[in-house]
């Protein structure tokens, strides 16, 4: 599980970013693992670091970004103190996903990936828990929660202060 580094840390440097590089770049295909360090180590992938991955990996900051951008873990901005995630994934969808997102959304005037104004949760989505038969699921900080009914999610969101 990544680390969550608060979004008032100051910001990592070029030396730290590019040791991580550096250690990862033997790896056969040392995209993916550079991309885990980097987050491991920031709790998300900061700006610089695309530039200095591309010039390492002989890319262009466009190829390390649209990587980014496609894999759900990775995150463009630090995380809130707390990490929420939705599943979406097809059995949870059956089971009334979708509205328990856009309920969950609409009551931390967020959009997928955003953090509250007060900083105190990240909503993320997710494709899978291991929880299918008992959607819907969510993850509060990594904890899996099935069977999430208003109930259950106003139990959830009064545990991050919300
Ligand atoms: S589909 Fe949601 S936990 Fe598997």
């Amino acid at each position: 599980m990544p680390a969550d580094q608060p979004a008032d840390q100051p910001a990592p440097t070029q030396a730290e970013i590019s040791a991580l590089i550096d250690g990862n770049l033997h790896l056969e295909g040392p995209m993916l693992p550079i991309l885990h360090a980097v987050q491991a180590a920031f709790g998300h992938i900061p700006a610089a670091a695309l530039g200095l991955i591309a010039t390492a990996l002989n890319l262009t900051r466009a190829e390390v970004h649209g990587v980014v951008s496609f894999y759900h873990d990775f995150r463009e901005a630090p995380a809130g103190r707390h990490v929420l995630k939705l599943c979406r994934a097809e059995a949870c969808q059956a089971v009334g996903a979708n509205a328990l997102a856009q309920d969950v959304l609409a009551r931390l005037g967020v959009d997928w990936h955003g953090t509250t104004v007060d900083g105190a949760v990240t909503v993320e989505p997710v494709y899978c828990l291991g929880l299918c038969a008992c959607g819907p699921a969510l993850s509060l900080d990594g904890r899996a929660v099935g069977r999430v009914d208003a109930a259950r999610l106003q139990d959830v969101l009064r545990g991050v202060g919300v």
